[in-house]
């Protein structure tokens, strides 16, 4: 079964309520394929999700940003997959380099809180990603599937259905370098290997492994083109009007007839 492609937009903490009222109506106004060929998943500021949520079109979904690692109660500041559900959200981000790097995020604690929002009910965008300094020393591979055997260490098999992985290299994260297609498919390809391997070949063969890091209109189609990559994760592209051309880049991915 083909992989459905999927694009997220991750606003990280940008807007106003004036401009994200731009984006959302951008998107309202485009034409881009139906669910059955994308999803899509825009991720605003958690403040702004009500009005996102309200006004944006059906067929586009709206995420969290970031989810806390257990229920509701005494923890200041956090948001729980319970709030999120109860505002009628299906998705959230977790593991996002900026989480693990400015805020101490280990891949256990994404790991936790991943697995307590499946749990509940959300599907997640879980990240993962190398630094510049790992991936010189040739430790790409050792770093990604590392955090990715962090969340193996904690689900179920089932749980697997309701995940994307967003492979960010964080070299290429709003840095405007961009992973070439070569070397994004690489890591795509050993990850999915990696799944068949230590996970079961079901899931190898369905999970969507997308690719995130300084993303645009002009290298969305040629990475997705290539085998492994099953969509994107866009932060800076994704507050402008060129996201809905990498939206549009999964036809790319559906055979011409
Ligand atoms: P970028 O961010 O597209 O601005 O590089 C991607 C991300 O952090 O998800």
């Amino acid at each position: 079964m083909a992989r459905k492609f999927f694009v997220g937009g991750n606003w990280k903490n940008n807007g106003t309520l004036a401009s994200i009222s731009e984006i959302v109506n951008n998107l309202n106004a485009a034409t881009i394929p139906s669910t059955d060929v994308v999803e899509v998943v825009v991720a605003p500021v958690a403040v702004h999700i009500p009005f996102v949520l309200s006004h944006i079109r059906p067929d586009i979904f709206v995420s969290s940003q970031n989810v806390w690692v257990k229920g509701s109660g005494a923890f200041t500041g956090e948001i729980s997959a319970e709030i999120l559900l109860d505002l009628g959200l299906k998705w959230t981000i977790t593991g996002h380099s900026e989480r693990r790097a400015l805020l101490g995020e280990t891949s256990e604690f994404v790991a936790d809180k991943t697995l307590y929002a499946i749990s509940k009910g959300l599907n997640v965008i879980a990240c993962i990603g190398e630094t510049l300094e790992e991936r010189n020393s040739g430790n790409t591979l050792n770093v990604v599937t590392a955090q990715t055997q962090a969340l193996a260490d904690k689900f179920s098999i089932e749980d697997w259905s309701k995940v994307v992985i967003a492979y960010e290299p964080v070299w290429a994260i709003g840095t405007g370098v961009v992973a070439t297609p070569e070397q994004a498919q690489e890591v795509h390809n050993a990850l999915r290997l990696w799944f068949a391997e230590k996970v079961s070949p079901e899931v190898a063969a369905a999970i969507r492994i997308i690719y995130g890091g300084s993303v645009t209109a002009a290298n969305a189609t040629t990475l997705a083109t290539q085998a492994d990559i099953d969509g994107f994760l866009v932060g800076g592209a994704s507050l402008k009007p060129e996201f809905v051309d990498i939206i549009n880049s999964a036809t790319a991915k559906v055979p011409a007839a």
